[in-house]
């Protein structure tokens, strides 16, 4: 079945998650992200998604603003920051506004050039998708912002996957899902979309029962694989 439908993780995926961290650290302000900020995002990261599997598990759904905020407080505990309220603010600030990877603009574009649905399919909560969206500028490129708050809980729920069938009125074997989070890529062929994992840092295949059809080092390759 050709592709007629591209879907997208948000964070990690389409917008650089430990850019916030980073920037913080590369101005004057807060000098105790200096050595820190790569442990500060990476346990961020860890603590915001594990929390998110957990909620999920327990029937605890919260949104994902709030497993944001719990998992930086748990990461700035960590690294000794905890307390620090300026740097916790701009840490949280940064995440509404963060940058898209270079590349993203050129390949939504191109997909859209070649007559295919386009969307965020993310954990982010409507108000966090629309932010990033609107400071990436990519708005115009992207037919949707499909959120989990819809539902009610987050991936790799079955049912947060079914939103892509529910909007776009496709079978699951037409949609190219992309994501930066294998577990994530490997949930959504195990649902029966096309996958492909957007792997930059060079990580190791997730050991799940299912798994990523195609692997990518960016999204530079993504409407080429779409028209494959
Ligand atoms: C998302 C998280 C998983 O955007 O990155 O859904």
């Amino acid at each position: 079945m050709p592709i007629t439908t591209c879907i997208f993780d948000a964070y990690g995926t389409l917008f650089d998650v430990a850019a916030a961290a980073r920037i913080a650290a590369a101005g004057p302000a807060f000098p105790q992200l200096a050595d820190t900020w790569p442990a500060v995002a990476e346990h961020w990261r860890q603590k915001q998604l594990q929390y998110t599997w957990l909620r999920a598990i327990t029937d605890a759904h919260t949104d994902f603003w709030q497993v944001t905020q719990d998992g930086l407080d748990w990461a700035l505990e960590r690294n000794g920051l905890a307390g620090d309220a300026a740097l916790r603010e701009r840490l949280l600030a940064l995440y509404w506004e963060l940058q898209a990877y270079p590349e993203v603009p050129a390949m939504l574009h191109a997909l859209k050039d070649a007559g295919m649905n386009t969307a965020v399919l993310s954990n982010g909560s409507p108000d966090m998708l629309n932010g990033a969206v609107q400071s990436a500028g990519i708005g115009h490129v992207l037919d949707d912002c499909l959120s989990v708050e819809s539902v009610g809980i987050f991936k790799p729920d079955s049912r947060v996957y079914d939103l892509v069938g529910q909007r776009f009125g496709c079978a699951a074997n037409e949609v190219l899902f992309v994501s930066s989070n294998g577990w994530d890529a490997a949930g959504a062929s195990g649902y029966g979309f096309n996958t492909a994992w957007v792997n930059r840092a060079g990580e190791p295949v997730d050991r799940l029962p299912w798994a990523p059809q195609h692997m990518l080092n960016d999204l530079t390759g993504i409407p080429q694989l779409a028209r494959a």
